[in-house]
């Protein structure tokens, strides 16, 4: 059995809590704590009766004060931590990215697959983990001892500043000496992102098959792409190597001098073009001018919550007005959501909202299948790509 020293009683109102509900459990929903305060510790969880919903991970100081890791009476074996990591490594060998010429590798999903505050991004050889929550970062040695003996390679660990203040817990970072860039393939395309720190654990995986996808669109078009948000060059440099010119915009300098690089790098420098320029701006720079046979706006996180949402989707419709007279009559227009409160329908909204145009949405995409989600977990469903076209 496992350690258990926390007993979370749940308020009636809560207490027919299971899996379509979710993993997480709010602070809100509980009626009485009983035991220490202690991450390390799992916690069970039970009903207004004293009957257990489910075993987790203990945030003390959370809003989400647990995480289960089951549902049910049924306690998580003694080992399930080691266990769960092997367990999403071979579901991420069994994908067989590596056949496909990709070693950027989302391995851990947090949630997804049963390891709540965890991210494993694998670079080629190297390793940058993500912990987001005081539970795991009270198991973060046995987490890097178990990958020293089972997955070996460098390793760096992270701690976003602002979950280590909202959970409650001292980082520990790993910093792996000597390494400056991560490198990695993605569809036979290199690419070096910065190791960290640098922004999330360096790439963004999440859009690897969508990049790919949008390339062969803006291929079959044969228009310039135009992509904003476009970090270290991702779908502009998959739309270069499938022979489309394409200008790629962002704000970080740092992001668009890589770009260039990985250009350089995968010999399409001569059909690129970076602009440095506030993708919610005027983006006035006469490389932006158009016509575009694809448009790609991938802006960063813009609501956190469902209160951001409102001003959210004003920017968007505002940015969106603003490209829409760029793309050519039977163009491809890619509109990219990574908050999970700014959902399909809202992408949707915007769009109508910056155009009366007739539009029809082609595709609906989302991540790959290195970024499994727990079906209840739909705050782990973030990411949405809707593709659409205009019709006369
Ligand atoms: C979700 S990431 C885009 C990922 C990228 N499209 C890819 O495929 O790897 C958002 C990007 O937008 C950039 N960004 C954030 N705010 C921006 C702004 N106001 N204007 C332009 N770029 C911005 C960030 O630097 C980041 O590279």
């Amino acid at each position: 059995m496992p350690r258990v020293s926390v007993r979370i009683e749940l308020r009636r109102e809560h207490s027919r809590h299971g899996p379509a509900e979710g993993p997480w459990i709010r602070r809100r929903w509980i009626a009485r704590t009983l035991g220490p305060p202690d991450p390390a510790s799992l916690a069970c969880v039970v009903d207004h009766r004293g009957e257990v919903r489910g075993w987790g991970l203990y945030g003390p100081e959370s809003e989400l004060t647990v995480r289960l890791l089951t549902f049910g009476s049924e306690a998580p074996p003694e080992g399930w931590l080691e266990a769960r990591l092997a367990a999403a490594l071979r579901a991420r060998a069994a994908l067989g990215l590596e056949r496909q010429g990709t070693s950027g590798v989302r391995e851990v999903n947090s949630e997804g697959d049963g390891l709540p505050g965890l991210v494993i991004d694998r670079y080629g050889p190297v390793r940058v983990l993500q912990i987001t929550t005081a539970a795991m970062a009270a198991r973060q040695g046995a987490i890097v001892a178990w990958l020293k003996e089972h997955a070996p390679g460098d390793i760096f660990v992270i701690h976003p500043q602002s979950a280590a203040e909202r959970e409650g817990f001292v980082p520990e970072p790993v910093i792996a000496a000597g390494i400056e860039r991560l490198a990695f393939a993605e569809h036979g395309i290199d690419f070096e992102v910065p190791a960290p720190p640098s922004q999330k654990t360096g790439a963004y995986f999440d859009q690897r098959e969508n990049r790919r996808r949008i390339a062969e669109l803006a291929a079959g078009h044969g228009g310039p792409l135009l992509d904003l948000g476009t970090h270290v060059g991702g779908f502009a440099i998959h739309a270069a190597a499938a022979g489309v010119t394409a200008v790629g915009v962002d704000q970080s300098a740092p992001a668009l001098a890589l770009a260039a690089a990985n250009a350089a790098r995968n010999g399409v420098a001569e059909r690129c073009a970076w602009v440095r320029a506030d993708l919610f701006g005027e983006l006035d720079d006469p490389q932006l001018a158009g016509p575009f046979g694809t448009i790609v706006v991938d802006p960063p996180k813009i609501a956190s919550s469902p209160r951001d949402l409102g001003r959210a989707l004003k920017a968007l419709r505002a940015c969106l007005a603003r490209v829409i007279p760029r793309l050519a009559d039977d163009g491809f227009l890619v509109i990219c959501s990574c908050s999970h409160h700014l959902g399909r329908e809202h992408l949707d909204q915007a769009l109508t909202g910056a155009s009366s145009a007739l539009w029809t949405r082609l595709l609906a995409l989302g991540p790959g299948a290195d970024h499994p989600v727990l079906p209840g977990h739909v705050e782990g469903e973030y990411l949405r790509v809707n593709v659409y076209q205009r019709r006369a």
